[in-house]
């Protein structure tokens, strides 16, 4: 595919996560420019506040928007619409958008994108194998037990590394326009055989158990987890692992022309690095 030529930086939106932190770490090895759009970052941004936007965006042509915490949140469709529309009016001209597999909420925010005017592409993630090795469900697994409200419902991990090979393919490459990638893993895998993975691999002692929605929410709140926090988390592990996911995509191999990372080879090169390897 012919390589969009930049003289201008790219935005990207969570660009210290899980997906924004590889997607800049590859924009500077190319040589490309790149802008962090975070609290933290030089140029704070924060969903939470407008005034922030505008600074961000000036002198943008492609966004890569990372929405947090989740585009399932009430109000996240809005504010998306209000990002894009503020974005456009800047002079942005290509969105790409991190969307989760399954939620309705997510799929009205595509559609504000698709409708936006811009260039985009849509990046419609599964369930992220980093989570296991970067927060949310790190602390679980060093305490030796992953205790989750869900069976044995079958989930495709997508490694967040091939999100953002995806994401820069469509940031600086031609031919991703107007194309919905439904990005993730090779293989279905439940929670319980991917704690099982890291427990070999990693050669720590680290169970699964499966609890009630209940105990799992009133575990969250025991542990200071706002409450509305609780409630996204309750209804990724309901609503969203009901089954209606457990089926692999072919995103990636659309996108890059290759197969997606087993879950297995996330779980090596995590278990490398020793971050299961802490005090039990
Ligand atoms: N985890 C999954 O399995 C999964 C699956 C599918 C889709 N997703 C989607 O992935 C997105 C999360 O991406 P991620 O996992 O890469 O992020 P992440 O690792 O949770 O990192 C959060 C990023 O967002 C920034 N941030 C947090 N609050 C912010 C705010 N109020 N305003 C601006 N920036 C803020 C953080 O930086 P600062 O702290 O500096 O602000 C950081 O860069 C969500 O939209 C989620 O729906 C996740």
């Amino acid at each position: 595919m012919n390589t969009i030529v930049h003289t201008d930086p790219i935005l990207v939106l969570g660009g210290t996560g899980k997906t924004g932190r590889r997607i800049i770490e590859r924009l500077t090895k190319r040589g490309i420019e790149s802008r962090v759009g975070s609290r933290s970052a030089d140029l704070p941004f924060d969903w939470l506040d407008r005034t922030t936007w505008v600074p961000v965006v000036q002198g943008v042509r492609s966004v890569y928007i990372s929405y947090q915490p989740d585009l399932a949140v009430p109000g996240a469709v809005e504010t998306v619409q209000a990002f894009a529309d503020l974005a456009i009016r800047n002079g942005v001209q290509n969105l790409v958008l991190l969307s989760g597999r399954g939620e309705e909420e997510a799929q009205q925010a595509e559609q504000v994108i698709k409708d936006s005017g811009a260039n985009w592409t849509i990046l419609r993630a599964s369930w992220f194998s980093q989570n296991f090795s970067e927060n949310f469900l790190l602390d679980a697994v060093l305490s030796g037990t992953v205790a989750l409200p869900v069976g044995d419902v079958g989930e495709p991990f997508i490694d967040t590394d091939d999100i953002a090979d995806v994401a820069v393919a469509a940031l600086t490459e031609q031919g991703h326009a107007g194309q919905l990638y439904e990005l993730t893993g090779p293989r279905l895998i439940t929670f319980a055989e991917a704690v099982d993975e890291i427990s070999w691999m990693s050669s720590q002692s680290v169970n699964f158990e499966q609890i009630t929605p209940e105990q799992y929410s009133e575990a969250l709140g025991q542990y200071g987890v706002p409450e509305d926090v609780v409630a996204l988390v309750m209804y990724l592990f309901t609503t969203v692992l009901d089954g209606r996911n457990a089926n692999v995509a072919d995103g990636v191999q659309r996108a890059l022309g290759r197969e997606p990372r087993d879950f297995s080879e996330y779980v090596r090169d995590a278990a490398a690095t020793g971050i299961w390897n802490g005090p039990k």
